[in-house]
């Protein structure tokens, strides 16, 4: 009898189980058919099958996350890095800024834009948001059928770059940078979803102009920091701007150096594209909501009214205009720009009480986590008053989370609520926002939401 053999045989494995498999799928593509199909609906009923759920995206597995208070641990947990199929996809563009980075260098690239985010600065940066507001409402006529998508996509465009970055000569290039955004997020949605290296070499027309709307963004980008670099060398010692790109220009690495153009670079890009992509599409939804639904804007224009009593509506105002708050917090639910995310685990690990291996993919869709009936009464109501404070405590905090929750959670969150209420109010002050013909509320998916056909009709406000 040898020594083997006498020792009690090895205890079944009592480890963590690996979650169910999700519904649906297909031969060879698996769930990445659902998520081309039907990437809302898919992603919506994916609570049905549990708080965590087994994905086949063609030979890859991933995991998809549908509670939100697991998706909150997620976000908090060491064990899960910013990859996975979106960020992985997001790196053509951003390369290495502080959206795509992790470990020390995201800690130390989120500490030097941090300043520029403080209440102080957002003060500074709101006369530019005004101006910008004023701007874009002013040129429209009384009875126009305006392209609200086109016409956001560029105001937040030039906020972004006028306030954070400090640049001045932005008018030609804002049309540029939102042009060559709009191609590139097109190009990069197709790029996530059926990741195939060889058929975006080819020499097709879409790739082509992908190409070149990329080149022209990083290009538009090294024009700004090649004219500040300029600019701060002809400049006195001491006197040079104490702002963001003037920061980043100065940012060290963990030896002392100054980073490399590189960085700084990726660092523009990463701010410009999550500055504009997000705002402008968020204010697309709301105007569209507001179209939609005539009441709510009759309330908005109210309260403006009764708050600013017929001056322009300013920084200032943003306290008073609760109504105007649970609007934009109620669009933001309802129809969210940012509806997919994805994290990678960067350990074996655990979520949930389920084993989840080193290296895979984890997805969870903010849009399905914000209409979820668990979390929302009558969840599919646009209803801005379940806000209201009598109302809005018996919402979880993690079923709605738009600027995320986390150390990734967005430093743009102020700047973006005062963005959006300077652009609605001056709008909403001059102009009545009713539907236009052709318009097509339907979302357009892509990296992120839009409305299909985004146009609104303005009309005078006697
Ligand atoms: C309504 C507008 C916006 C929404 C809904 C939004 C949403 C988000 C969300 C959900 C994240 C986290 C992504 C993740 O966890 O994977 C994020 C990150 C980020 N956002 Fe925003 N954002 C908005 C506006 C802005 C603005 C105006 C800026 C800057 C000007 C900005 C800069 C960033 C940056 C740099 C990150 C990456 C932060 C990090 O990884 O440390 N965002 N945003």
């Amino acid at each position: 009898m040898t020594v083997e053999s006498t020792l009690p045989a090895p205890a079944p494995s009592t480890g963590p189980e690996q979650p169910p498999p999700a519904p649906g799928g297909a031969p060879l593509l698996g769930h990445a058919w659902n998520l081309l199909r039907d990437p809302l609906g898919f992603l919506t009923e994916l609570r049905d099958g549990g708080d965590v759920v087994r994905l086949k995206l063609g030979p890859k597995t991933a995991y998809a996350v549908c509670d939100p208070e697991l998706v909150a641990t997620l976000l908090k947990s060491p064990d899960f890095l910013v990859g996975g199929p979106l960020w992985e996809t997001m790196g053509v563009l951003l390369g290495k800024g502080v959206a795509t980075s992790n470990g020390p260098l995201h800690r130390r690239q989120r500490r030097a834009i941090q300043p520029a985010f403080r209440m102080d600065r957002i003060h500074e940066y709101a006369v530019v948001m005004e101006d910008e507001a004023r701007a874009m409402a002013a040129r429209w006529s009384d009875g126009q059928t305006v392209d609200i998508g086109a016409e956001v996509f560029r105001t937040a465009t030039r906020i972004v770059a006028r306030s954070v970055l400090q640049v001045e000569s932005i008018d030609e290039r804002a049309d540029r940078l939102s042009a060559a955004l709009h191609t590139v997020f097109e190009g990069l949605y197709r790029r996530m979803i059926l990741s195939f290296g060889p058929l975006y070499r080819m020499p097709l027309p879409a790739n082509r102009r992908f190409e070149n709307a990329l080149a022209d963004l990083h290009r538009l980008v090294d024009e700004i920091i090649a004219e500040r670099r300029a600019a701060a060398a002809s400049m006195a010692p001491g006197s040079n701007p104490d702002d963001l790109l003037a920061a980043l220009l100065d940012d060290r690495d963990e030896n002392g150096e100054t980073v490399n153009e590189q960085e700084v670079h990726d660092q523009v890009v990463s701010l410009v594209v999550a500055g504009a992509e997000n705002v402008a599409k968020t204010l697309t939804w709301t105007f569209q909501l507001l179209a939609e639904h005539p009441e709510h804007e009759s309330r908005l224009s109210e309260e403006l009214e009764s708050v600013t009593r017929g001056r322009p509506v300013a920084f200032g105002d943003i306290k008073e205009l609760a109504y105007m708050r649970n609007l934009i917090t109620e669009s933001m639910r309802i129809r969210p720009a940012v509806w997919i995310l994805t994290r990678l685990a960067a350990v074996d690990t655990t979520l949930g009480g389920y084993r989840i291996p080193a290296g895979s993919d984890i997805v969870y869709s903010p849009l399905a986590m914000q209409r979820d009936p668990r979390a929302f009464h009558d969840h599919l109501a646009f209803d801005p008053d379940r806000w209201l404070p009598e109302r809005a405590a018996d919402v979880t905090l993690a079923a709605h989370a738009p600027f995320s929750v986390g150390n990734r959670k967005c430093p743009g969150d102020h700047f973006s609520m005062a963005e959006l209420s300077l652009v609605l109010g001056a709008v909403v002050q001059k102009w009545r926002v009713t539907p236009a013909a052709g318009a097509d509320g339907t979302p357009r998916i892509g990296i992120t939401l839009q409305p299909r056909q985004a146009l609104i009709r303005v009309e005078a406000r006697t």
